[in-house]
């Protein structure tokens, strides 16, 4: 049941400090990793591993794009991401020293299940991170790794979203541990910046009236597009999926830097850039990269951390959010994005959890 909502989508966004909470408290016990023995990889597994490859489709290809960055800033072991339905039909170089990690909140979905039979008929390691237990996915994999969001009804991810990256982050955190290439210290302090997500999401829910305002401001726009670098890229492209879905307003993620290269033609008068701006490392150059677009008449709305509250100089609309680490900001950054997405289908009259075109599982190739 909807408990009062108008629909399951904002049902679900509003779930996610809750589910949140409780996958994180799952997975871990007094900020010492807790995964289970089916769900992780043991060190001697881990020594006979020499590549990471992770797949999936749509939001949960996000998810895993997520975890490639953690996997490869926390453990150093480079990872190879690739969209389910291409893994199936390129030359992928996997064999049996591979881990293959599959993301999918149905554990139905087709080509991400034909990309699993793929890899285990080559005899590499699969691990799946999937919300449904018994499904097809998380029967047919090595190893599985819940993701606890609870049902997601709603067509558009949300919640499954914010929980698999979760799963991937201790996923990460696992393998550095075991690798040695991070300390329990180091463990306990990213558990503890994660346990403020729940409530800083809550902080963030806070302002709806705030995201429906730009979400009246964008609707009738003929194109968005969603810039940002590195983990920030990842959240624009997660942002310009979500709003395209619900909204049908043509949307594009490009990575900040790329626009020049031939993106920032399309950009007109008025026409609006959603501008992820949370990694600190990088930030004077999303604002040269905020300067260009204002430069050629963009509305930028920029996604921030209060302490980074100075990009409002290089903004026309400054979306705050509340500070964390620079790993853990897809998990905040991404909730505005869902509520504008969410205030623009329905202002456009559309039907928000049962997009035209879409289904929930996509078990056709
Ligand atoms: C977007 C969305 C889809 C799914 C994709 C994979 O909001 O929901 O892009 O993420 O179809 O589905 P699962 O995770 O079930 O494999």
């Amino acid at each position: 049941s909807k408990e009062g909502y108008d629909h399951f989508l904002i049902k679900e966004i509003y779930e996610q400090p809750r589910v949140l909470r409780e996958v994180i408290s799952i997975k871990h016990n007094n900020y010492v990793i807790n995964l289970p023995l089916e769900g992780s990889l043991s060190l001697e597994e881990l020594k006979n591993i020499n590549k990471i490859y992770i797949t999936a489709c749509g939001t949960a290809f996000h998810a895993g794009e997520a975890g490639k960055y953690a996997i490869e800033n926390l453990a150093k072991i480079p990872v190879i991401s690739e969209i389910a339905s291409e893994f199936r039909y390129k030359n992928m170089f996997v064999d049996d020293k591979s881990l293959v990690v599959f993301v999918s909140q149905s554990g139905e979905t087709a080509d991400t299940l034909a990309a699993l039979r793929k890899a285990k008929t080559i005899g590499a390691k699969t691990l799946a991170i999937t919300n449904v237990v018994g499904s097809s996915i998380s029967r047919e994999a090595d190893k599985v790794v819940y993701c606890y969001a609870g049902p997601e009804i709603s067509v558009a991810s949300t919640k499954a979203y914010t929980t698999q990256v979760i799963s991937l982050y201790f996923l990460a955190m696992d393998i550095a541990l075991k690798l040695k290439e991070i300390t329990q210290d180091q463990v306990k302090d990213i558990i503890q910046n994660m346990e403020k997500i729940p409530s800083q999401i809550e902080e963030i829910l806070k302002h709806k009236d705030e995201f429906k305002k730009i979400a009246n401001s964008i609707k009738d726009a003929k194109s968005i597009f969603y810039t940002g670098r590195s983990l920030d890229y990842i959240t624009a492209k997660e942002g310009a999926l979500k709003l395209k879905e619900i909204s049908y307003i043509h949307t594009e993620a490009f990575p900040s830097g790329e626009l020049k290269h031939g993106s920032i033609a399309l950009i007109e008068e008025g026409t609006p850039v959603i501008s992820v701006a949370t990694q600190s490392s990088i930030l004077e150059k999303t604002i040269s990269n905020n300067q260009e677009l204002l430069a050629r008449g963009a509305t930028v709305i920029s996604i921030a951390e209060e302490k980074n509250k100075f990009i409002k100089d290089s903004s026309d609309v400054i979306i705050e959010i509340p500070d964390t680490i620079d790993l853990l900001t897809p998990l905040l950054a991404v909730i505005p994005e869902q509520l504008i997405a969410y205030y623009a289908s329905v202002l456009l009259g559309n039907d928000v959890d049962k997009p035209r075109n879409l289904a929930k599982s996509v078990t056709v190739e």
